[in-house]
């Protein structure tokens, strides 16, 4: 029988260690070198019609006391044909990248992040949002708008290929990228750790924001990153997808987690 090769799961490991901070000053980042910031947002075509959303100071939603949100969150796999309001997806917009100000090109937003570097944009495939036109759609935080990308034809099997048939029936599916030299700037080899622990801040404002409004979610870490990359039209270098997220009204019947996972559920206590 042909030898498999071993994966490097020490190797991989070492990625989730902390760097020697007491030596950090030795790493030059260009942050050191006095390189300028690099931008916090990607710009959009001046001339791009911006879509609307509710503004957040004008937020009406999402009041659901917080200790009856984390004891309802859970995965959340499939969803009913009920559209998500404008207020709503702007609420979930806020909760997970909501801008706050910028000071001297560094920006604040309602998700904490390593060094307040926000590496991450935010893409929407919408399907059903009142008063938007189903289509691929790129978050702008500061304006707090959507610009549109495409409305192209089949749309909506590439999503579902790109998530390996993980069919969700999503009214709108959230798509994250990193931009990771904004992290870099700052962070050299760190910033690989730092990435990662941002993006999972942001998927658990999602899962809570979601819950609060009778929304529902699930995390997507399985998804084909050259189908996902193309899709979204960035370059799989500089800028690719780290995380995915259906969001829909839950449908009554949901897909067995445990089912999904091979737990035999003779054996578990819950549920
Ligand atoms: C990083 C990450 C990646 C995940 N990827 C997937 C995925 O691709 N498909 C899926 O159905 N669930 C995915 N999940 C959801 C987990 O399966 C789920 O959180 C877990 O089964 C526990 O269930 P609960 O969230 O309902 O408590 C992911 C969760 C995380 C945090």
């Amino acid at each position: 029988m042909e030898d498999k090769p071993k994966p490097d799961l020490e190797g991989r490991r070492g990625f989730l260690k902390a760097i020697d901070w007491s030596r950090w000053g030795h790493l030059e980042t260009d942050q050191q070198k006095g390189i300028p910031l690099p931008p916090f947002q990607k710009p959009h075509p001046a001339d791009a019609g911006l879509v609307r959303l509710v503004p957040p100071d004008e937020l009406t939603v999402g009041k659901t006391p917080m200790l009856e949100v984390i004891n309802k969150r859970r995965s959340r796999r499939k969803f009913t044909d009920e559209a998500l309001t404008n207020e709503e997806l702007s609420f979930l917009l806020w909760a997970t990248q909501g801008y706050r100000r910028d000071v001297n090109g560094w920006s604040f937003r309602t998700v904490p992040s390593a060094g307040s570097r926000h590496s991450f944009e935010t893409y929407l495939h919408v399907v059903q949002v009142e008063r938007i036109d189903p289509g691929l759609y790129r978050f702008l935080p500061k304006e707090h708008k959507l610009v549109f990308l495409t409305g192209e034809e089949g749309l909506e099997e590439r999503v579902n290929e790109a998530l390996y048939g993980q069919r969700f029936n999503a009214a709108v599916t959230f798509i994250w990228t990193t931009l990771p030299y904004r992290m870099e700037w700052r962070y050299s080899v760190a910033s690989v750790k730092a990435i990662a622990i941002d993006a999972g801040h942001v998927g658990q404002n999602l899962y809570l924001a979601a819950e609060a409004i009778n929304c529902g979610t699930c995390a997507i870490g399985a998804y084909d990153q050259g189908k996902m990359d193309a899709l979204l039209g960035v370059d799989g270098g500089d800028e690719f997808t780290i995380y995915a997220a259906p969001v829909g009204k839950p449908a009554e019947k949901d897909i067995d987690t445990l089912q999904r996972h091979g737990i035999d559920q003779a054996q578990t206590s819950e549920e």
